[in-house]
């Protein structure tokens, strides 16, 4: 797969998904074959104004062959400051959300919003372009529950030059509530000629083949079902995972946000990305509960080195 001549060494990608696709994350689904990774969405206001929290959503691994930042934001002029400054440099693409349903971000005319506003998205994507750097844009497929704009969405976003879209196949009233509709996608699909990527409910790699044959895209995103499950993408791509049992891959995740973050942060964020690797893991609850405590890096490993829990293979889990 190909945006705007980079070549993806996969068609699946991992999603931007806030508090969660850190570095750590990002290095293991990368390693794992993700073809492309995505910061969490940062705010092009936080980055021209120098808010001291953006920076920590935007480091890097070399394990990341090809990067993403996605940003939000409604001012073009401020969203093209961002991607012009220092802090973006090392990202390949700019992907702009069109999809957060979230009330704040939603009442200021950001992320979802900006579907009801076609006109002023695609002056985004056409400024944006000016940086020279490949603009993508990920939204949902309407606004209100039983609307489906998608279509003609997709086709300012493609006159306006963007290099490729991801449709998440829910409207931005239905949040994450049932299934996603991978028939709009296809419609989607069919009506632009830059690279569509089908995002909503792939939790397998059966799921992966149908919404690549349901839909016609040329990639899949994924977001819940990497979430203390980065082998998802081993499983997809065929290759070979790094960490023989969950205990390795959770101190992998470890160690690789704590080489670049604090170490309360580090604990803080690790708490939540345990509470996904032990999902349905026996013991699981026992390891929650005993991270939840941890206020020092030592005592959060040691707590991970104890579980029974995490000495689980792998490829047994899903
Ligand atoms: C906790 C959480 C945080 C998310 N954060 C973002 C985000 O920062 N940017 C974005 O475009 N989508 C975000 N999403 C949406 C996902 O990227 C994705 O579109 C959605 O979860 C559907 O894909 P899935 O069925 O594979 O989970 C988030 C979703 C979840 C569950």
């Amino acid at each position: 797969m190909k945006i705007d001549g980079i070549t993806l060494a996969s068609d699946v990608v991992l999603a931007p998904i806030a508090g969660f696709s850190d570095v750590g994350m990002r290095y293991l689904c990368a390693q794992a074959g993700a073809g492309l990774t995505y910061t969490e969405m940062v705010s092009a206001k936080g980055l021209v104004y120098g808010n001291e929290h953006t920076e920590d959503l935007l480091h890097t691994t070399d394990e990341e062959k090809v990067r993403a930042v996605q940003i939000f934001g409604n001012d073009p002029e401020i969203m093209l400051r961002a991607v012009c400054g220092r802090e973006l440099e090392k990202f390949d693409i700019i992907d702009v959300n069109m999809g957060c349903p979230v009330k704040k971000i939603v009442s200021n005319g950001e992320g979802s919003a900006l579907l009801k506003n076609p006109k002023l998205a695609a002056e985004i994507v056409r400024t944006l372009r000016s940086s020279g750097k490949p603009v993508t844009v990920k939204f949902r497929i309407g606004f209100c529950k039983d609307e489906r704009t998608g279509v003609d969405f997709a086709k300012y976003m493609t006159d306006a030059g963007a290099a490729a879209l991801t449709v998440h196949g829910r409207t931005r009233e239905q949040f994450y509530e049932g299934a996603a509709d991978w028939d709009y996608i296809a419609e989607v699909v069919r009506a632009t000629d830059v690279p569509v990527i089908a995002n909503g409910d792939v939790f397998s790699k059966e799921d992966y083949e149908k919404i690549k044959a349901h839909t016609g895209a040329v990639g899949v995103m994924i977001a819940r079902g990497a979430l203390g499950n980065p082998q998802i993408f081993s499983q997809i791509t065929g290759r070979k995972f790094a960490y023989a049992t969950v205990k390795e891959t959770v101190l992998r995740h470890i160690e690789v946000l704590a080489s670049f973050h604090s170490e309360i942060y580090t604990v803080n964020n690790m708490k939540k990305q345990i509470a996904c690797y032990c999902k349905g893991l026996r013991g699981g609850k026992q390891l929650k509960l005993a991270a939840f405590g941890a206020r020092t890096l030592d005592e959060l490993v040691r707590a991970v080195t104890e579980s029974e829990a995490l000495d689980v293979a792998v490829p047994e889990r899903r």
